[in-house]
C-alpha cells in the first residue's frame, strides 16, 4: 500500500471518526465506513447504492464489494459486485445493481479493507403498470449549528418508501462560537472543504439511520454552493469565480449522495433534474431551481445577484416575462413530461411556489418563485394546457411549513385552483419570526398554513384516490432525542386540486 501525504479532507474525516486518533494507529483500526450508507433513485429494476470510504491512509484505488439480499441476515443474496473507490472521487462508491424485481424491498452492505459497512434497506420502484401506494417524506435545510436532528430519528422509524430531500443538505458558513454544535472550518471555498463539511454532516447517527432506512431522491438548493447564488452569478461583489466554486461544490455533492455514475459533474455542470414513475400511481418530477436561473431581480446595491424583499412598484424587472427560474430547456422538459394517465404528478423542487406577499400592494422576497412570477405562470399554465392531473408541488428553503392552493390569479379568491402545494419546514435551520407570517396571512387567502416556528418535516401517504399529508413538528429542536408530533393534517383529492384540512 503506497502512502502519501494526508489531505485536509482526509484528516477531517478521520478526525471526526476518531477525534483523539493516535498518530501511528494501524490502518486496520481505522473505521472505513464512518459516513454510513445510502441508496437512491429507485427504478423498477434497480437503484443506486452509495458509501464513501474514510480514513487518512487510503490507497489511490480501493476495490469495494457490495451485496444485495432479500433478507437482513443476507442469507438470500440476489446480486453482488465490485466498484473501485478512487481518491480522485473521495473514495466514494456508486454501485448500480440492475435486473432486480420491481416493487420489492432489499438489504445491502459493502465490504473493503477487511471491514463491513452497516446494512441499509432499499427498494425498487413498482412496475410501470402496477397499482401502487406511496409513503413519502419531504425534508430540507439541515443546518448543523442551528439544532439537532430529532426529525431524522423520527423519520427513520417510519415505514417510508422514499425520502425527498429538496436542498440545503449542508451550509457553507463558519459557525459563531455560541453555536449549539459548531461547523468545523470556515467558509467553504475548495473541494477539500466541501468534502469535510459533508463528512461532518454525515457523521450524525440520526441522518445515517434515515439514509439507511429507504432510498432518497435529492436536489440541491443554494447552500450546497453559496447562499442565494443564481446560475453563474456569485452573491457577493468580491465573490469567488462561480465556475470554480460550482465545480468544487458539485463534485463534493455527487461524491456524497446516491447519484448514478452517469450524473458525475463535468466542471461546473451537473444535471440533477429528472423524473421517475411510481407504477400507475404517480410520476415524480425533480427540478433544479438553482443552476439555470436568471439572477434575482433588483439585487442589493453593488451586486449582480442576491435576494432582497422589494415592492412591486419599485422593481418592474420582477415581472419581466423573459426571466426564468428553471431555464428554457428545463421549462420545456417539464411541460412536455406531465403524466396524462396517472392520478398524481408530484413536483419536488427547492422553494415556496405560492405567492406570499407581505403587504396588500405587493412586497416580495426575490429568491423564491415570487421573484420569478412569469415563470411560475408558465409552469402552472402548462398544467392546465396539458390537463395534468393531481399536481402537487413539494418544496422547502423557507424554513416554514406552508400548505397552499396554487393559482394563476392570486387576487381573485374564486379563481380556479390549478395545483396543491406542500412546502416543508427545515429539519433544523432557524425560521423567521412567526408574527411576520401571521401578519402576511391576511394578504394571501390561498395560504392554508404558514408556520415558521416549527422544525420538522412532512409525510405523505398516497393511493389512487387520496393524498394524506402530515405536518410534523419537533418538540425540542435542541434535543437529539426530542419527540416529534403531528401538528396538522391535510388531504388532497387528485381530481380536485387544493389541500383540505383534515
Ligand atoms: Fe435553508
Amino acid at each position: 500500500m503506497r502512502r502519501r501525504s494526508l489531505s485536509l479532507g482526509a484528516l477531517g474525516v478521520a478526525a471526526l471518526a476518531l477525534p483523539r486518533l493516535v498518530p501511528h494507529a494501524r490502518a486496520a483500526d481505522q473505521p472505513r465506513f464512518a459516513l454510513g450508507v445510502a441508496s437512491g433513485q429507485p427504478r423498477p429494476d434497480g437503484m443506486v447504492l452509495w458509501t464513501r470510504l474514510t480514513g487518512p491512509d487510503l490507497p489511490e484505488r480501493v476495490p469495494v464489494q457490495w451485496e444485495l439480499a432479500h433478507d437482513e441476515a443476507f442469507s438470500q443474496v440476489v446480486a453482488r459486485g465490485s466498484e473501485d473507490a478512487e481518491r480522485v472521487w473521495a473514495h466514494s462508491v456508486h454501485a448500480e445493481p440492475a435486473g432486480l424485481e420491481p416493487g420489492r424491498w432489499y438489504w445491502y452492505r459493502f465490504r473493503a479493507l477487511g471491514q463491513a459497512s452497516r446494512s441499509g434497506r432499499t427498494r425498487t420502484a413498482p412496475a410501470p403498470d402496477a397499482d401502487a401506494t406511496l409513503s413519502l417524506a419531504l425534508a430540507s435545510c439541515q443546518r448543523w449549528d442551528h439544532g439537532h436532528w430529532a426529525a431524522w430519528r423520527h423519520a427513520a422509524a417510519q415505514s417510508l418508501d422514499l425520502v425527498a430531500f429538496v436542498g440545503d443538505y449542508i451550509y457553507e458558513y463558519p459557525s459563531p462560537p455560541t453555536a449549539l454544535r459548531r461547523h468545523h472550518g470556515g467558509l467553504l471555498r475548495t473541494l477539500e472543504q466541501y468534502r469535510a463539511r459533508y463528512a461532518q454532516y454525515k457523521s450524525d447517527p440520526a441522518l445515517q439511520d434515515a439514509h439507511a432506512a429507504c432510498p432518497w431522491l435529492l436536489v440541491w438548493d443554494d447552500h450546497e454552493v453559496e447562499n442565494d447564488h443564481a446560475g453563474g452569478h456569485p452573491t457577493t461583489p468580491l465573490g469567488a469565480d462561480m465556475g470554480t466554486l460550482r465545480a468544487a461544490a458539485y463534485q463534493a455533492y455527487w461524491e456524497h449522495q446516491p447519484f448514478a455514475k452517469a450524473q458525475r459533474p463535468r466542471g461546473p455542470d451537473m444535471r440533477i433534474f429528472g423524473r421517475l414513475d411510481w407504477g400507475r400511481l404517480a410520476r415524480i418530477h425533480l427540478l433544479d431551481d438553482r443552476q439555470y436561473r436568471d439572477a434575482q431581480a433588483c439585487p442589493p446595491p453593488l451586486r449582480s445577484s442576491g435576494s432582497a424583499t422589494v415592492n412591486l412598484k419599485d422593481c418592474p424587472a420582477l415581472v419581466d416575462p423573459a426571466r426564468t427560474l428553471l431555464g428554457p430547456e428545463q421549462e420545456r422538459w417539464l411541460a412536455d413530461g406531465w403524466s396524462p394517465d396517472r392520478p398524481w404528478n408530484l413536483v419536488a423542487q427547492q422553494t415556496l411556489m405560492a405567492r406570499f406577499t407581505s403587504r396588500a400592494e405587493g412586497r416580495f422576497w426575490t429568491d423564491g418563485w415570487d421573484g420569478y412570477p412569469a415563470a411560475r405562470d408558465r409552469l402552472l399554465r402548462s398544467v392546465v394546457d396539458r390537463r395534468a392531473a393531481g399536481v402537487v408541488v413539494l418544496g422547502g428553503d423557507v424554513h416554514a411549513h406552508h400548505v397552499a392552493d396554487l393559482k394563476l390569479d392570486w387576487n381573485d379568491p374564486r379563481a380556479p385552483i390549478i395545483a396543491s402545494e406542500f412546502c416543508g419546514t427545515s429539519i433544523s435551520s432557524h425560521g423567521r419570526e412567526q408574527r411576520l407570517l401571521d401578519a402576511a396571512r391576511a394578504h394571501n387567502p390561498h395560504m392554508h398554513l404558514a408556520r415558521s416556528d416549527q422544525r420538522g418535516y412532512m409525510a405523505f401517504q398516497l393511493d389512487s384516490r387520496r393524498l394524506n399529508a402530515q405536518v410534523l413538528a419537533v418538540d425540542q429542536p435542541d434535543d437529539p432525542q426530542s419527540p416529534v408530533h403531528v401538528s396538522a393534517r391535510f388531504v388532497v383529492d387528485p381530481r380536485r386540486p387544493g389541500p383540505q384540512a383534515a
